[in-house]
This record gives structure tokens, C-alpha cells and sequence, in this order.
């Protein structure tokens, strides 16, 4: 991550602004001297304003016990469950709070979910009614080349819409797709069709107001299998489409290159992530939970 000068906020708690392109608002920053294993209420606050003015933090150097990463996380708030693996497994190292993004394959079975190809654009659990409002994603291993992971601001994408857009925009209501997960594969239990009228989803509105910061953001989940409430399939499509690449411009896009002990933490309600795919050969394991939304997106 490129850097601004670092804010001290608490004590030796450092945030470094991740710096964009002049005029270009993208979302991230550093924390630095800290070790999540041992913060206290007070770093504990920093961080969580970091997390709200930032979107989504980054932590390097760190080594967490899947038990560490439960509990900084629960800091957040209660943990949803991991959605099932494509595998139809639930339940990582006995703990369902575990979600584990992996390509690889031991005696014959994926230990995670995603493999090796890109994961589109998309907010983590978006077809539930109120999704988790943070995500964080700890590296216990990164293969050479690849496998970087991009964030899109999502208030930045509204922000800057253009009036007509905005126009077009506001008021509707989006389904979030329940059939497939970013990887392309099919949720366990699901019968895909190809009508996403019919498919398993929860509406929000397209343009929702952060319940933490008040500001407003675009909420568009994922792509494949979306609707626009009350449209026909083509006219829903258009627009989706038109919004969708304004909103994934590059100037409102953060890059992260993974090393082994990086966390990252994002407000899942204001941005969209998604994953460069990178070589099957190589090994790639990430370890993820997921902190329950108090509410459904709100307009
Ligand atoms: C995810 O969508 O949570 C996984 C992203 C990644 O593998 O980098």
C-alpha cells in the first residue's frame, strides 16, 4: 500500500491513509503497530473509527490462531456461520465461523471454497436480509503471482454519479442473487434457473445510507443473476449494466498484493471486493469470517 503519512490514534496504534490519485477517492488504510492478538478497549475504539472513515484496513505481520481470528472479530459484533462450501462442507476445523477460500485440493477434497479462478465483484452474503456488515480475510499462505484481492468505494461510485443516473437509480430496489457464489459456483441445496424472478434472493435498495457514518452508498451486491424490481428482464439488465461499470471504475478501486500474516477488514455495507485468479498449481489459503449485520440495508 502505498502510504500517507501516518495519524498516531492511539498510543503506538498508527493509521496510514492509503493514497489514491489526486482527486481520486479509493478506500483503504494501514494500521500499523499492532498486534491483534493483544489490543485493548482503547485500540480496540481506533481501530474501529479507522474501519468507519476507511472502509477497509489492512494489518501486516500478524500471527493468528483461527481462535485469535474468531475473537478479534467478535470485537465487531456476533459471527454469522460461513456459508456452505461448494463441497457441501460447513464447518472448517470445527469452527463454522470459519469461512476458508482455497484452491486446495488434499486427498481428493477441497478444503475451501473459490479455487483458483477470479471471484467477481460482489458484497460477501448480499441475498441475506441484513448481510454482515464487516468481513476480514487473514493469508496463511499466497502463492507467487496472483490472487490479488480489489476493493471498489462504493459511496465514492454514488457520489459521483451523474445526475441522470442518480435519477434512474433512485428508489429501486435490487434482487441479490442466492444461487451462485463469486467463484460462479452453484450454493449447495440450489436448482439454478436462469430467470432471476424465480431464483432464491432478498431485495435492498439500490442506493442505501450507511447506519454508521449516515452517508449513502450504492448497494449492488453482485452482478450475474441481479434484477431491478418491477423491470423487464432487458430494461433491468441495461441499467444494471450501465451502473455497474461506473461503479467499478478504477479510480475508486484499491489493489491489495497478499503476504503470509496480512489481515484485512472491510465494511462490507460500503464497498465490493473481488479476487484476481492466479495459478492452480500454486497454493493459495485464506482464512475468513464474517461479523452479522444488526439490520437489512436501509435507503
Ligand atoms: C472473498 O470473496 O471473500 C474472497 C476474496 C479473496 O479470495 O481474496
Amino acid at each position: 500500500m502505498s502510504s500517507q503519512k501516518a495519524q498516531l490514534i492511539d498510543g503506538s496504534v498508527a493509521v496510514v491513509p492509503r493514497r489514491g490519485a489526486p482527486g481520486a477517492p479509493r478506500p483503504g488504510a494501514e494500521i500499523t503497530g499492532v498486534d491483534l492478538r493483544a489490543i485493548d478497549d482503547a485500540a480496540f475504539a481506533a481501530i474501529h473509527r479507522a474501519w468507519i472513515d476507511h472502509q477497509v484496513l489492512l494489518f501486516r505481520d500478524q500471527h493468528l490462531t483461527d481462535h485469535d481470528l474468531i475473537a478479534f472479530s467478535r470485537r465487531f459484533g456476533d459471527l454469522d456461520h460461513a456459508p456452505i462450501q461448494e463441497n457441501g462442507q460447513s464447518i472448517a476445523n470445527g469452527m463454522p465461523e470459519i469461512y476458508v477460500v482455497s484452491n486446495v485440493i488434499e486427498n481428493g477434497v477441497a478444503i475451501g471454497s473459490l479455487g483458483h479462478g477470479e471471484a467477481v465483484w460482489h458484497t460477501d452474503m448480499s441475498y441475506l436480509s441484513a448481510p454482515p456488515k464487516a468481513s476480514m480475510l487473514y493469508a496463511l499462505e499466497v502463492p507467487p503471482a496472483g490472487g490479488d484481492t480489489s476493493f471498489v468505494d462504493m459511496y465514492a461510485a454514488f457520489e459521483a454519479l451523474p445526475d441522470a443516473l442518480r435519477r434512474r437509480a433512485m428508489g429501486l430496489r435490487v434482487k441479490h442473487d442466492g444461487t451462485y457464489n463469486s467463484g460462479g459456483y452453484v450454493r449447495l441445496g440450489v436448482t439454478p434457473t436462469d430467470d432471476p424472478r424465480e431464483a432464491p434472493g432478498t431485495l435492498h435498495p439500490l442506493i442505501c445510507t450507511h447506519p454508521e457514518s449516515g452517508r449513502r452508498m450504492l448497494y449492488l451486491g453482485r452482478r450475474k443473476m441481479a434484477w431491478l424490481e418491477g423491470f423487464g428482464l432487458a430494461e433491468s439488465d441495461a441499467l444494471l449494466d450501465e451502473i455497474w461499470s461506473f461503479a467499478t471504475q478504477k479510480k475508486f478501486v484499491w489493489t491489495h498484493q497478499w503476504r503470509v500474516g496480512d489481515l484485512v477488514l472491510w465494511d462490507n455495507r460500503c464497498t465490493m471486493h473481488r479476487r484476481d485468479p492466479f495459478d492452480a498449481n500454486t497454493r493459495r489459503v485464506m482464512h475468513r469470517t464474517q461479523v452479522k449485520g444488526s439490520a437489512p440495508p436501509m435507503a
